[in-house]
């Protein structure tokens, strides 16, 4: 279904007391929030419980940082399988971060098979996609992003597009302070949703990299985005409130 939605990715950050300081800043304020956007935040998967329990009634969800791409139990040593991540409290599962494939060396295959996997686990993949510089500059970017979706539908089915999130991350903004601009990122998005068939209406789609409380109105403006996956500044309550309250219908 698509909606407004805003998603904190908090990467390899925060211990427990951290949590406790972040919920309680964001849960302070977030029923003020009018005509709110769905939410949620992404911690590092040993504080999924913590967080959960926390946000348990508020209108804040969880979710995974990854997902493993098998169901069931098994010998996967340092996986997390999407049945456990959905009975810890999750709702969504990202899958496929630039940060992910680069430094992990996920492939487009892999990312597809933990989308299905979550999706059978009860979960919503947000899937990434996202161009690093040399791609851009090679005038790749569409063909990139295409290749990683189209690996993610493979796996999944075309029928399943409507079940998924998806995350427009150019690698080149993650982190950098570089954010696209509106115009650029409206233009991948765009181009993403031709690439969704007859679920193109219904598909949510983030837009991430460098999103912060003085640029989310702008990009949050544009017709085929629909909220923001938000590293850096989901670690903070007041940035991150402010950009759910530009992501607000
Ligand atoms: P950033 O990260 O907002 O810190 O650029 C976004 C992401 O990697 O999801």
């Amino acid at each position: 279904m698509r909606r407004n939605f805003v998603a904190g990715n908090w990467k390899m950050h925060g211990n427990r007391a951290m949590v406790r300081e972040l919920l309680d800043g964001i849960l302070a304020e977030v029923d003020q929030i009018e005509a709110p956007p769905a939410m949620a935040v992404i911690p590092p998967a040993i504080l999924i419980p913590q967080v959960a329990e926390r946000v348990a009634g508020s209108a804040i969800e969880v979710g995974a940082q990854n997902v493993c791409d098998q169901e069931g139990e098994g010998a996967f040593t340092g996986e997390i399988s999407g049945a456990m991540l959905q009975e810890a409290g999750c709702r969504y599962a990202l899958v496929g971060h630039s940060e992910r494939r680069a430094l992990y060396g996920e492939s487009d295959a892999l990312v597809g098979q933990r989308a299905l996997a979550a999706l059978g686990a009860g979960l919503t993949p947000i899937v990434c996609v996202g161009e690093t510089l040399e791609e851009r500059d090679a005038d790749q970017t569409e063909g990139v992003v295409q290749r990683q979706l189209q690996a993610v539908l493979a796996a999944t089915g075309a029928d399943r597009a409507r079940d998924l999130v998806i995350a427009y991350e150019p690698v080149w903004a993650i982190g950098t302070g570089r954010t696209a601009t509106p115009e650029q990122a409206q233009a991948v998005h765009a181009f993403l949703r031709t690439q969704l068939g007859s679920a193109a209406p219904d598909v949510t789609i983030l837009y991430g990299g460098s999103v912060k409380a003085d640029n989310a109105d702008a990009l949050f403006g544009m017709d085929d985005i629909d909220g923001g996956l938000i590293g850096g500044a989901s670690l903070k309550a007041d940035q991150f409130l402010a950009i759910c309250r530009a992501a607000a219908a």
